[in-house]
């Protein structure tokens, strides 16, 4: 089993902790790799729009994004960490899903990600872990990803995790603890894709079809066709 992570921060702070407490529970498990932000993807999309017209492999960045998207397309469960500053992602982390904009089912969605399952934690010191995740759980449904958990605390007290109330430690620990459980049972089985994502596809696959008929050389329609998306292939159907 493989697990690819991702963090938000480098710091080992509260969410290094509660990303740890979730790993042990597959430590002897899976095998874990961890990309660090911004060390891991450390430019901004400069917007040049090379990967969407383009290719991908154009990208100045392209040794940075190869290699998160490697371990992304291998994973069987993908891992999302971040603390909320001023009630989103840190913007290493938004700065790294930018970079995966031409993934989205507009563009060129891999094929590999209707079968993902990924958890999403995020926290924060009084509000906005929700809208943390939302940032992140965008970017996974209009990857293709059906089967999306977040896990969100509101520390409400302190932020550093020494400092916590032993009682608000445990309950994290237990949440996180009980989500990894499921998790872990859930695995083997190939998740269910959503009818919102196959909403998704067949809005582009329209849109992509007129698209082809005005310009066949249109690389987002050529990458359809060629998966036989256009045609009768499907992508959850293997
Ligand atoms: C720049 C910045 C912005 C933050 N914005 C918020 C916020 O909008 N709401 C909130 O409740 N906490 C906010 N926090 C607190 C963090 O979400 C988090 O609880 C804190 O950084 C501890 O996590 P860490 O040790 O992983 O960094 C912010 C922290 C930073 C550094």
């Amino acid at each position: 089993m493989k697990i690819t992570v991702i963090n938000g921060t480098a710091l080992r702070g509260v969410t290094y902790k509660l990303k740890e407490i979730f790993l042990d529970n597959f430590r002897d498990k899976a095998e874990i790799t961890e990309f660090y932000l911004p060390k891991d993807c450390p430019a901004f999309c400069a917007g040049c729009k090379t990967c969407f017209l383009r290719d991908e492999n154009m990208c100045k960045d392209r040794e940075y994004i190869a290699a998160i998207e490697k371990a992304v397309l291998e994973a069987d469960l993908l891992v999302f960490a971040s603390p909320s500053y001023v009630f989103h992602v840190t913007g290493a982390m938004k700065a790294m899903l930018d970079h995966f904009g031409y993934r989205w089912m507009p563009h060129r969605p891999a094929k590999e990600m209707f079968f993902k399952r990924a958890i999403i934690i995020t926290q924060c010191l009084g509000a906005g872990e929700k809208s943390a995740a939302k940032d992140i759980k965008d970017s996974l449904s209009w990857w293709g990803v059906s089967s999306v958990k977040t896990i969100g605390f509101k520390l409400m007290s302190e932020v550093v995790w020494e400092k916590i109330p032993e009682r608000k430690r445990r309950t994290m620990t237990d949440k996180l603890n009980s989500v990894a459980k499921k998790t872990l049972i859930a695995l083997p089985r190939k998740p269910r894709v959503k009818f919102a994502v196959k909403c998704k596809f067949f809005i582009v696959r329209a849109m992509q079809t007129g698209l082809g008929k005005k310009d066949p050389d249109y690389t987002d329609y050529k990458y359809w066709k060629s998966n036989g998306w256009i045609d009768k292939t499907r992508p959850w159907k293997r």
